[in-house]
C-alpha cells in the first residue's frame, strides 16, 4: 500500500494504470474508518484492479467548527486496517494540497440544499460539492464509491457528476450497521455509554414508522407519534424526521406505494449529531 501526498506524486502512478487497462475506484473518506468505510474498499476492490481511498477531514464542509476540531482522528489505525483490506493507494493531502487559497466557490443545488440536511446544515453540501470535485480532478478515477448511509450526500454527487459532466461512474454501498442496529459512523466514536444506548431510537424510529407505513396508517399521525417518542427522551433532540423521494429529496405528506421513498432522520444525542435512512420503495 503506497501512500500519496498531492496529484505529482499520483499522475505518473495514474498513467501507468490506465495504458494497462486497469479501472481505478476511488473511496472519499475523512478517516476515523469504521466497517462501513471497509464495506465501500471492498466493493472497490471488487469492481477495479486499482483502489485508491483517500483521507481528508474537509474544513468547508463543517457548518459547525467544533465539529470540525473534534472530528476523531485515527490514522494509524486507519491505515492498518486499509492495508489489511488490499488498498493500493491511500491519498492522504495536506489542507495546503486541498485548498492552496482560500475559496470562494458557490454551488447551487437548488432544493436539495434547501432541506433535511441541506436546511439544518447550511453551507455542507456547498464544501462536499468543492472537495468532491476536487478529488475527482486530482484522481481521475473510473468508479467513486459512496454509502446510502448518506442519502442526501448521493443525490447531490449524482447532481455534480450530471451538471459538471465529470467522467466517473457512481457506485452505491448499503448502510453497514452494528450488530444492534445503529448506522455506524465515525461520530459514534464520541458517543458516551448511555448516549451510545439511547442512539438506537433512530433506527428503531425508522423500522417502527417503516411498520406502520405497512400496516396503512397515515404518514402524519406516524411522523407525530415518532416526534412524541424523541420528545419523551431527555438526551435526544429530533431535527428532522421525513418522509422523502430519495433523488429529488421531495418530501411526501401522504405515502404513496407507487413512487419511490425514504424515510430520513436527523437527531441529536447529547451533543452528538446523527442521521440515518431508511429504503421504503425503491
Ligand atoms: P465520511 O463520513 O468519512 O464517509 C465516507 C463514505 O463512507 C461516504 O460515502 C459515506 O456515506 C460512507 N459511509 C459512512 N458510514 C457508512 C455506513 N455505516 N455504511 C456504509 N457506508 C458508510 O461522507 C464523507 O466522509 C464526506 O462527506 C466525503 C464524501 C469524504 C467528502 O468530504
Amino acid at each position: 500500500m503506497k501512500l500519496i501526498h498531492n496529484p505529482a506524486e499520483w499522475n505518473p502512478l495514474w498513467l501507468n494504470h490506465l495504458r494497462t487497462n486497469q479501472q481505478i475506484g476511488l473511496v472519499p473518506t475523512m478517516g476515523a474508518l469504521h466497517d462501513g468505510h471497509l464495506d465501500l474498499v471492498k466493493k472497490s476492490r471488487e469492481e477495479c484492479q486499482v483502489t485508491i481511498v483517500s483521507i481528508f477531514v474537509n474544513p468547508t464542509q463543517f457548518n459547525n467548527p467544533e465539529d470540525f476540531n473534534k472530528y476523531p482522528k485515527t490514522i494509524e489505525q486507519d491505515l492498518a486496517k486499509l492495508a489489511l483490506a488490499g488498498v493500493d493507494y491511500v491519498f492522504l493531502p495536506s489542507e495546503q494540497v486541498m485548498y492552496p487559497a482560500a475559496t470562494g466557490l458557490k454551488f447551487d443545488f437548488g432544493a436539495l440544499e434547501h432541506v433535511l440536511e441541506g436546511k439544518f446544515r447550511p453551507g455542507h453540501f456547498n464544501g462536499v460539492g468543492i472537495v468532491v470535485s476536487k478529488l475527482f480532478h486530482m484522481i481521475r478515477p473510473h468508479v467513486a464509491f459512496f454509502g446510502q448511509k448518506d442519502l442526501q450526500q448521493v443525490a447531490i454527487i449524482k447532481r455534480l457528476v450530471n451538471d459538471l459532466s465529470f467522467e466517473v461512474n457512481l457506485s452505491i454501498v448499503p448502510t453497514r450497521r452494528e450488530l444492534d442496529g445503529l448506522a455506524m459512523s465515525s461520530r459514534n466514536l464520541r458517543l458516551n455509554p448511555e448516549e451510545r444506548e439511547k442512539a438506537l431510537l433512530l433506527i428503531r424510529s425508522l423500522e417502527k414508522a417503516r411498520a406502520e407505513l405497512t400496516k396503512g396508517t397515515d404518514w402524519k399521525i406516524i411522523k407525530e407519534q415518532i416526534e412524541a417518542d424523541f420528545n419523551a427522551e431527555p438526551l435526544a433532540r429530533l431535527e428532522y424526521f421525513d418522509l422523502v423521494h430519495p433523488d429529488t429529496f421531495d418530501t411526501y405528506s401522504i405515502f404513496d406505494p407507487a413512487k419511490k421513498s425514504s424515510i430520513c432522520v436527523a437527531a441529536f444525542m447529547g451533543d452528538i449529531r446523527l442521521i440515518d435512512n431508511l429504503p421504503i420503495i425503491s
